[in-house]
């Protein structure tokens, strides 16, 4: 099996790219990644020398380079590329609109050109916005409030709108919180544990009580894997995670496993439009075969010691160590001027 991958330089990705490479003998991988701030390939250094990976360096968004990564004989599309990170989303919408709208956009006609038989569209369950009880099943109104989420839920649509149109062998997933070795350190949890490692506090939004469904990478890539195989096309999967907890009972567990202290916490005004909770029903998922192979406790553990023992790889990209305070800095003026918090 011939597999696409695009965005296999980012966290996600390239977690699911060795996953891949690791368990199936006859999996080839041509990764397509423009290596932006968030696609590393010291995340894939362990497969530099793999004759079956290949990283092509390109824009999902440019028609010329996706066309030549299809020619290659490709079976199915595994596409990750996409920009993530709410707090950038709030302060520079353009980009997202571009790579995970646009870039959607161009990968689906290629796919469509070259007849892939599968493509797997990695969504996230911010695309249902806050869910204040019960949990989302894949039928329910999106209703994101972030422009990240809009941009995920407006390719979600695009998505849909090719299966229907053009009968595109499409299958989309939504996943919740992931966490793992290789997340870039702006995301709650590694930017928590790089912080407290260099006795820093961590900047907590608000009250601390939005709820987050955490999923391991592991169990993510695991997941994508069983619907390449078991998927039906048309069809949306939500992958959820194993616990849901408040962000305040995660800082809890994670300071009690680096044994730092409280005051390592420091209350910041609240993210512009920031989502109470997501919770996710993960049924239709679970009737394909699916169990989680990692228990919440085990898995954190392992990624707190994760980068506790890898600085050499997250160090470099704190460089630029100004980039939270700054987001900060905006929002304090926001709120100072104004402008309403959107909390729910
Ligand atoms: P994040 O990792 O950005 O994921 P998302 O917002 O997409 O769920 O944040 C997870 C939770 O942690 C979310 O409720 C926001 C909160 N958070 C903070 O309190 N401080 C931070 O510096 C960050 C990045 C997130």
């Amino acid at each position: 099996m011939k597999l696409l991958v695009t965005g296999g330089l980012g966290f996600i990705g390239s977690n699911f790219i060795r996953h891949i490479l690791g368990s199936r003998k006859d999996a080839k991988i041509v990764n397509l990644d423009l290596q932006t701030y968030a696609g590393n390939p010291a995340n894939l250094a362990d497969l530099a020398s793999d004759p079956r990976y290949r990283w092509v360096k390109g824009d999902i968004a440019d028609p010329k380079i996706v066309d030549k990564c299809m020619t290659a004989g490709i079976d199915a599309v595994v596409h990750f590329a996409a920009e993530t990170h709410v707090d950038r989303s709030i302060l520079d919408a353009a980009v997202f609109l571009r790579t995970n709208v646009i870039g959607t956009q161009v990968l689906l006609d290629a796919a469509l050109k070259y007849k892939v038989s599968r493509f797997i569209h990695v969504s996230t369950d911010e695309v249902y916005g806050s869910v204040p009880k019960g949990f989302s099943k894949e039928g329910d109104a999106l209703e994101p409030n972030s422009p990240y989420a809009a941009s995920k839920a407006a390719s979600d649509l695009l998505v849909r709108s090719y299966f229907v149109t053009h009968k595109a062998p499409v299958i989309v997933t939504r996943a919740s919180n992931n966490f793992g070795p290789f997340q870039f350190p702006e995301k709650a949890l590694p930017l928590m544990i790089t912080n407290w490692i260099d006795g820093l506090p961590f900047p907590r939004y608000g009250d601390g009580k939005q709820v987050r469904d955490w999923l391991y990478v592991l169990d993510h890539a695991r997941a994508i894997s069983l619907v390449l195989d078991k998927g039906v096309v048309g069809e949306i999967y939500n992958i959820g995670g194993i616990e849901h907890c408040e962000n305040n009972e995660l800082i809890e567990t994670v300071r009690g496993i680096m044994g730092k202290p409280k005051d390592l916490v420091w209350e910041v005004p609240d993210r512009p439009g920031h989502d109470r909770r997501y919770a996710i029903d993960c049924g239709k998922l679970k009737k394909l075969g699916f169990k989680h192979a990692f228990k919440f406790s085990q898995a954190l553990e392992q990624t707190v010691r994760w980068y506790q023992q890898n600085e050499d790889w997250w160090r470099p990209l704190r460089s630029d160590a100004s980039y939270k305070a700054y987001y900060i800095e905006q929002y304090r003026s926001r709120l100072a001027s104004g402008v309403s918090t959107g909390r729910k």
